[in-house]
């Protein structure tokens, strides 16, 4: 008989709305108890999804007897938190970005080997319709060889005061201003998980922030980061190049991936996205499939939201129909999704790798892939664009028995 689990989701704040009822409808989950630093969150949350059990730190829910934990915490803190919960014996699932260091990520590779605990980060591109509609094609071959990929996360400062205030107290300027390298996975996921190629060398070039407003200035950030916008150039190991943007300063929003093979092309822009073959010569538009039931939930009833993501169409609250959604457990019917569908897929991920033994597509080593290559672009944008070679941690194993 499958184990139920019993669940700790750290960090009530914003975006865990959106996840704790995922959580508890899932039949493979027993029991979700919830846990923040701050206690009236924390009993507000309570309340609101009927949760008897609670604790007043990660510390504590490390020492409780529950078998996996869900971080949604401050996006610094991640790392060494994953690294405390698999080390306290619970299998673990984390916001973006898994890390913000080499030696973070270093940490939750060997963690994740000596715990053989299942680590997922909740890469919400991974999901995304456009990113399921490349990763068929790839795999039906229908590319040829992948000769160049671009993708591009585009959020605009405007958009992040209130959320890195909210983050970060009074002293969120030392950690608004991150480089936008160090926050690289919506981009990279989009075209890693596609093609599993990895990236091997990077040049980046970083953009010096104009605005007077001290959140990417060097004495104000913990990184001394200057850059609010990075573009980095990439060496694939199948042989492609690959450009990413990681924006912050930018009149645009939002995922986007072009991918190009020697027999056919895909190409999204906001006005739509297309299927290119060169012979016989076609473009067809794949709107229909990637159109989401973008329920969008009002403003008073606690589920993710923001108003600059009511204001835009880029978190979908529903599915596409290129969502396979007769994998997901019933019980997901009618509850709300998020970031263009991806919530549900995510948590079912998560909740059957814990069950099975059998890793998510969004492992550590796939995680690392998403993130290192980041960190690297940075380190190049502060040596003038110089050429790095980007470290790897190898393959994930199919099972945790693998390991
Ligand atoms: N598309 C995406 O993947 C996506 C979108 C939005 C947010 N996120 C990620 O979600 C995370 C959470 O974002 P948010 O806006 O909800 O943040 P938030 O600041 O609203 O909430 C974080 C909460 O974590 C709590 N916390 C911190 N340390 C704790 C500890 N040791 N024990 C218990 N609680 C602790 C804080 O008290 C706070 O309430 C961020 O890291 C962000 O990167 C990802």
């Amino acid at each position: 008989m499958i184990k139920r689990l019993k669940v700790g989701i750290v960090g009530t704040g914003t975006f865990a709305q959106a996840f704790i009822p995922l959580f508890q409808a899932h039949p493979l989950v027993e029991e979700v108890v919830l846990s923040d630093l701050d206690e009236e969150k924390l009993a507000g949350s309570a309340r609101k999804f009927g949760i008897k059990t609670t604790f007043p730190s990660l510390d504590d829910v490390c020492g409780s007897d529950v078998d996996a934990i869900a971080i949604f915490t401050q996006n610094w803190l991640h790392g060494p938190q994953a690294l405390q919960a698999m080390e306290a014996g619970k299998h673990v699932y984390s916001a973006v970005p898994s890390a913000i260091t080499m030696t973070e990520i270093a940490e939750l590779v060997k963690a994740v080997q000596q715990s053989k605990r299942i680590y997922m980060v909740g890469e919400t591109s991974y999901y995304y319709p456009h990113v399921i509609y490349c990763r068929q094609k790839y795999k039906e071959g229908t590319f040829g060889n992948i000769v160049y990929g671009e993708a591009e996360y585009y959020h605009d400062f405007d958009g992040l005061y209130e959320v890195f205030k909210r983050r970060g107290g009074h002293d969120w300027l030392k950690t608004a201003g991150s480089p936008p390298m160090h926050y690289p996975t919506h981009s990279i996921s989009q075209v890693v998980s596609v093609t599993g190629a990895r990236m091997t060398h990077v040049s980046c070039c970083g953009f010096v922030d104009l605005i007077d407003d001290q959140v990417f200035k060097k004495d104000s950030n913990q990184w001394s980061n200057e850059y609010s916008n990075q573009t980095a150039l990439f060496r694939m190991s199948d042989g492609s190049c690959c450009r990413i943007n990681e924006f912050r300063r930018i009149g645009n929003y939002g995922e986007r991936l072009n991918l190009f093979g020697t027999k056919a092309s895909f190409e999204m822009n906001h006005a739509g996205a297309v299927w290119v073959e060169k012979r016989p010569a076609m473009a067809e538009s794949l709107d229909h499939l990637f159109k989401t039931s973008a329920r969008k939930p009002e403003a008073e009833d606690g589920v993710f939201h923001s108003t600059e993501a009511l204001a835009t169409d880029s978190y979908f609250y529903g599915t596409a129909p290129i969502h396979d959604t007769s994998r997901l457990p019933i019980e997901f019917k009618g509850l709300n999704n998020g970031h263009k569908g991806s919530h549900q897929f995510l948590v079912d991920d998560f909740v059957v790798s814990c069950s099975t033994g059998v890793l998510p597509p969004n492992n550590i080593w796939q995680a690392a892939r998403y993130l290192v290559p980041g960190l690297i672009a940075h380190e190049s944008s502060l040596q003038g664009g110089k050429q790095l070679e980007v470290p790897d941690f190898g393959d994930a194993p199919a099972r945790l028995s693998d390991l």
